[in-house]
């Protein structure tokens, strides 16, 4: 599958300062559409990055039916790039393209329409270690309609952007808040999904959590407010004696490709890896009885974050550590180790152009 390539005649690439590079604001020169009408694929195009015309009627910007994806290109020794874990992404893309009842992109497409504009916008991966180009695939139903209805037309695009080392000031270990007053997911909704509105929903607690000087919410399931899911844009896991627990995924939590990733690893590595639901009270006893070791956050955006305080119900536990814990320091070596080729891939992992 051959994409049409239009080149920018102005390349923005010269004015970056890939010393400086925040999250998200920065973007390629170039961009993958493509539309989907009258049940059947257009042709794909690579374009010069650029705002695109939307109706005003646009069926996404009313009832919100959308799905994206967020997953990294890594510089790789012989001056390849790697894109780390494509083939998962794809299926997660298309799980939450099924909740939304939004067409299937073709596998092919999918993976072509990201490998091509990677290979257009090499020149945008940064080279040092730690960094890398973030990559977004997303599609939108793009009827000129106002019905609720499943729509007819949708359009897949993929946006690229250069994004810095997470941790260039330092690793600090995050503080977290639990809010009984907010849920995040039910059984049966969207929560295993990657779909805008779940992140919508989460906007006011985590303003609050922000004010109140927390880095991220802590979320806990939505009958009991009892049993720990995940945290702000990551999955979370906590190292008790000698298991490591992460929550099940039950249909609330993000199925986390980073979470994939540290489960497979620590397994491998001969760890007692355990998928469990876990109350946030039995964290506060494994604190107090001195068998809680470590707590950490794992996605794409920052690989692993330590967390090193947790509010709940006016009281805290306070882990008292200012660097990754040795677990969480293993993992995160790994894990960049082998997205920039220096840890051999462990599972057809890497898709490297
Ligand atoms: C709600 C949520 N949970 C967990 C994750 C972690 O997933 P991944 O490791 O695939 O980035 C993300 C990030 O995509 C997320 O948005």
């Amino acid at each position: 599958m051959k994409f049409s390539v239009t080149k920018t005649s102005s390349s923005k690439l010269t004015d970056i300062n890939f010393e400086t590079l925040k999250f998200g604001d920065t973007f390629a020169d170039h961009m993958f559409e493509v539309r989907y009408k009258n049940g059947a694929w257009g042709d794909g195009a690579i374009l010069p990055y650029g705002p695109i015309k939307l109706d005003p009627a646009f069926s996404v910007l009313h009832y919100g039916q959308a799905v994206f994806e967020g997953m990294k290109a890594f510089r790789y020794k012989g001056n390849k790039v790697n894109i780390f874990r494509l083939d998962m992404h794809y299926k997660r893309f298309i799980r939450s393209c099924d909740r939304m009842n939004i067409a299937h992109v073709p596998q092919e497409m999918f993976v072509e329409s990201i490998k091509q504009l990677v290979d257009v916008d090499r020149g945008w991966v940064p080279a040092d270690k730690y960094k890398s180009l973030y990559l977004r695939p997303f599609i939108f139903a793009s009827d000129e309609f106002l019905g609720v209805r499943v729509a007819m037309n949708y359009r897949y695009m993929v946006i690229t952007g250069p994004v810095g080392n997470y941790y260039s000031e330092g690793i600090k270990p995050t503080k977290l808040t639990t809010y009984p007053q907010y849920v995040r997911a039910v059984k049966g909704g969207t929560g295993e999904a990657k779909v805008p509105g779940n992140y919508a929903a989460t906007m006011q607690p985590n303003a609050l959590a922000a004010k109140e000087g927390y880095a991220q919410v802590l979320w806990l399931d939505a009958f009991e407010h009892k049993y720990i899911e995940e945290v702000g844009t990551s999955n979370i896991f906590f190292k008790i004696g000698d298991e490591l627990i992460t929550p099940p995924l039950e249909g609330t939590i993000l199925p986390g490709i980073t979470r994939d990733s540290v489960i497979w690893l620590a397994k491998k590595w001969g760890m007692h890896v355990v998928e469990r639901k876990i109350s946030i009270d039995e964290v506060f006893e494994a604190s107090k009885a001195g068998d809680l070791q470590e707590i950490f956050a794992t996605g794409t955006a920052a690989v692993i974050s330590p967390v090193g305080y947790i509010h709940h119900d006016g009281k805290a536990i306070d882990l008292k550590q200012d660097k990754m814990g040795e677990l969480s320091q293993k993992l995160y070596d790994t894990l960049t180790g082998i997205h920039h080729g220096d840890v051999e891939d462990p599972d057809d992992w890497c898709t490297l152009i």
